[in-house]
């Protein structure tokens, strides 16, 4: 028997209807619904638009003319450093912090983590809510190639926060964690009262780190502007995550290469930073909640 399913735009008679809404992604040339052929190796849309799956499972949406450089996004060794410097466990308080945050949702309600990078806090999501269906962007083909290799079920690809392959009033709640973001685009793919989590530094981030790099502190810029000046938006809550660390051996270096302060560290810090056998450093995250209460038109 025939596994070929057709996709949802084809009628049993080949009449091609654009989908033009819903949990699936929306053809970033078109705008109308991609859905699998080709045993899901291909997505394709009613103009025959089509994206080969890559073989770690996820799907490149990101145009060319939509990037601003040939490798857009953090740089590959940025994205390994932070993998391995979260995955030794050293940010477990954040992602089960972010896990307490977010809400009872109807079974199968989706979750969209923008800019996922390494797949990180979508897979311990995925450990710990099972309900529901997670979703993962990242403008970096490296980064989301690494989280799909985590291997946890979500629908991951590359795609960019400011021009999201996805549909209107289709994603639940949203995460972004240290990532850019653009208020216009979250509020057009949450659905009204759909939770938006950001996480971004608080004013003692790695305060043991950047003293070893600046004279006197320097204050974070902090990703929450745009959903801060957003009259979509309404901030509903914040919690704040602080403790002390101690970043061992290798992990020192991880820590520097995964964050901006690397640009800025001159070689001969970095190259002190690199002989430390461990380094104290407090850790702080301030976690927003802010709710969608745009009006779909
Ligand atoms: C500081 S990292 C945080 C990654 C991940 N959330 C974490 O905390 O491990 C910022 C991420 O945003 C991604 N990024 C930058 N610009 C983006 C855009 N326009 N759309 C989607 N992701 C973007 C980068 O590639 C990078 O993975
Ligand atoms: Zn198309």
């Amino acid at each position: 028997m025939s596994t070929f399913t057709y996709p949802a735009f084809v009628d049993k008679n080949g009449a091609k209807t654009p989908v033009t809404s819903g949990n699936g992604y929306k053809c970033p040339n078109c705008g109308t619904e991609l859905s699998p052929i080709n045993a899901g190796k291909t997505y394709s849309c009613a103009n025959n638009h089509s994206f080969d799956q890559a073989k770690e499972g996820y799907l490149n949406l990101l145009l060319a003319q939509h990037k601003r450089s040939r490798n857009p996004g953090d740089s590959d060794e940025m994205i390994r450093s932070r993998q391995r410097f979260l995955n030794a466990g050293y940010y477990h308080s954040l992602v089960s912090a972010i896990i307490e945050q977010i809400p009872e949702m109807a079974a199968d309600s989706r979750l969209l983590d923008i800019g996922c990078g390494e797949g990180y806090y979508l897979q311990g999501i995925n450990e710990a809510r099972k309900d529901l269906q997670l979703v993962g962007i990242d403008i970096s083909k490296t980064a989301v190639r690494m989280a799909a290799k985590r291997q946890f079920q979500a629908q991951l690809a590359v795609d960019s926060g400011f021009n999201l392959a996805l549909f209107d009033n289709s994603i639940d709640c949203a995460i972004s964690v240290f990532s850019p973001i653009s208020a216009t685009e979250a509020t057009r793919v949450l659905k009204p009262e759909g939770l938006m989590i950001m996480v971004g530094p608080g004013a003692q981030h790695l305060s043991g780190l950047t003293a070893h790099i600046y004279d006197k502190p320097v204050p974070h810029g902090g990703n929450f502007k745009a959903l801060d000046e957003s009259t979509e938006f309404s901030l509903i809550g914040q919690t704040d995550i602080q403790e002390s660390i101690n970043v061992q051996g290798s992990a020192i270096a991880d820590l520097l290469g995964m964050t901006p302060y690397y640009w800025h560290a001159t070689p001969q810090q970095q190259e002190s930073l690199g002989k430390l056998e461990n380094l104290e450093t407090e850790i702080h995250f301030n976690i927003r909640l802010y709710q969608n209460c745009s009006v779909p038109a």
